[in-house]
């Protein structure tokens, strides 16, 4: 079976001369529709994190898009993504977020899979079939899946690049934070909750750190006057030593981490350079994944479903684990204060394209157009500075290059220059 492309309409989000933005992407069902296909259908999607599979048997339910995926660890220690859908008449296989399993037996007439998908047995393969059934030809639907520092990636494009060249250049920056530690991460949860907004316009907002002095700032005032917490003001966004960095569409926020002396140990995995002066932070990876470990799963134009992993350093002690885990959750849980600021934002902003007059209103992302370009020490398109609307336009721009492509012929890989230092220069 080929993945085929139902429609070749040209679109044109934004306009990267002026920065106009097509408002309907958020709420039009016909654009929702093609995205399943054009974007979650042929891009590399993070599904999980190996510690949420450590053992054979593990498997853990995720979404591919919409499409419900079963993420298992297979006796030879392999890791697989199938498709949740029985090969016999459609039926969910499982229906637990996570478990422990020799086989997957469906419930409605008991097909049984393996754990790599291979269906292993049918009741009356004999009596009811004649021996007629091809077994071999009847496993789940699999995806491709390849792994980055723990993070666990599928894709259903047979003609999709590596993830390494996929994540391209991103990976010198996100190993810093992904590759730091060398006992590696926990990731707990997630929490998960529905929100009714569009699923980009968390992923733009990922590196909008213009919205923080006003939306969030009763948030920031009561962290600073409680904790000791950085107050988030203009001032602080107009100083902060820090740059966005755009690879592929992918965006990472880069905090440099000047006079910081890292742990040897750091120093030997990253290099001296990347271990004492660069933190990236709040990244994106193109499409969904959004503030580090956390996906914005699409559930209609204007629905998305949101997990939010904490990703804990696994040989942080029990107290120290527990305690990040909180600030994951009183920060971005699903009641966490910066989340409540966010989403009635992420609403209107979804909702601005659905009206007649509203749908011919563009919105207006030119903020730092022509103040990003390419910089001697760090790789892919970097901002000379910490706000702009850079991201916003990389992420529709790529967004855009995935909705007019036929294949993945049609869509470009920025070729990789980062040179890497240390031991964790692998991928
Ligand atoms: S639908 Fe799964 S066995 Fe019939
Ligand atoms: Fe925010």
């Amino acid at each position: 079976m080929t993945i085929t492309t139902t429609s070749t309409k040209k679109y044109k989000i934004l306009d990267p001369e002026t920065g106009a933005l097509d408002p309907r992407i958020y709420s039009d069902e016909t654009i929702y529709r093609e995205e399943m296909e054009k974007v979650f259908g042929r891009s590399w999607l993070l599904i999980g994190h190996e510690s949420l599979v450590p053992n054979p048997g593990d498997f853990f339910h995720t979404y591919m898009g919409e499409e419900p995926v079963i993420l298992t660890r297979d006796r030879q220690g392999g890791l697989n993504a199938m498709l949740n859908v029985c090969r016999h008449r459609g039926a969910r296989l499982t229906r637990t977020d996570d478990g422990n399993c020799a086989s997957f037996m469906c419930v409605y007439h008991g097909w049984t899979y393996g754990l790599d998908g291979a269906l292993e047995y049918v009741p009356g393969e004999e009596q009811a079939y004649d021996n007629k059934l091809d077994k071999t030809k009847l496993g789940l639907r699999r995806a491709r899946v390849e792994t980055y520092a723990g993070l666990i990636f599928a894709t259903w494009a047979p003609d999709a690049p590596s993830l390494e060249d996929f994540l391209g250049d991103a990976r010198w920056y996100l190993d810093t934070e992904y590759k730091r530690r060398p006992a590696g991460f926990i990731a707990y949860g997630p929490q998960k909750w529905i929100q009714p907004v569009n699923w980009k316009t968390s992923v733009d907002n990922c590196s909008d750190w213009y919205h923080v002095p006003t939306t969030h700032s009763s948030a920031s005032n009561a962290l600073a006057r409680v904790m000791g917490a950085t107050r988030y003001t203009h001032e602080w966004n107009w100083t902060v030593p820090a740059k966005h960095a755009f690879v592929n569409g992918h965006q990472i926020a880069v905090f440099e981490t000047t006079g910081h002396e890292a742990p040897a140990e750091e120093v030997e995995r990253l290099g001296e350079f990347r271990a004492n002066n660069v933190a990236a932070s709040a990244s994106s990876i193109f499409p969904n994944t959004v503030l580090g470990m956390r996906l914005a799963i699409p559930r209609g134009p204007l629905q998305t479903e949101f997990w939010h992993f904490a990703l804990v350093p696994a040989d942080a002690t029990e107290e120290e684990k527990r305690v990040l885990r909180m600030e994951h959750a009183s920060q971005n849980g699903a009641a966490g204060t910066f989340e409540a600021d966010d989403i009635d934002n992420w609403r209107q902003v979804s909702n601005s394209g659905a009206t007649f007059i509203g749908a011919q209103q563009e919105q207006l992302l030119n903020m730092g157009l022509g103040n990003a370009g390419p910089h001697d020490v760090y790789p892919g398109m970097v901002t000379d500075r910490f706000v702009s609307e850079h991201n916003q336009r990389a992420f529709y721009l790529r967004y855009q290059e995935f909705m007019n492509a036929g294949s993945w012929a049609d869509i470009s890989l920025e070729p990789q220059t980062a040179v890497y230092e240390g031991t964790t220069a692998e991928m």
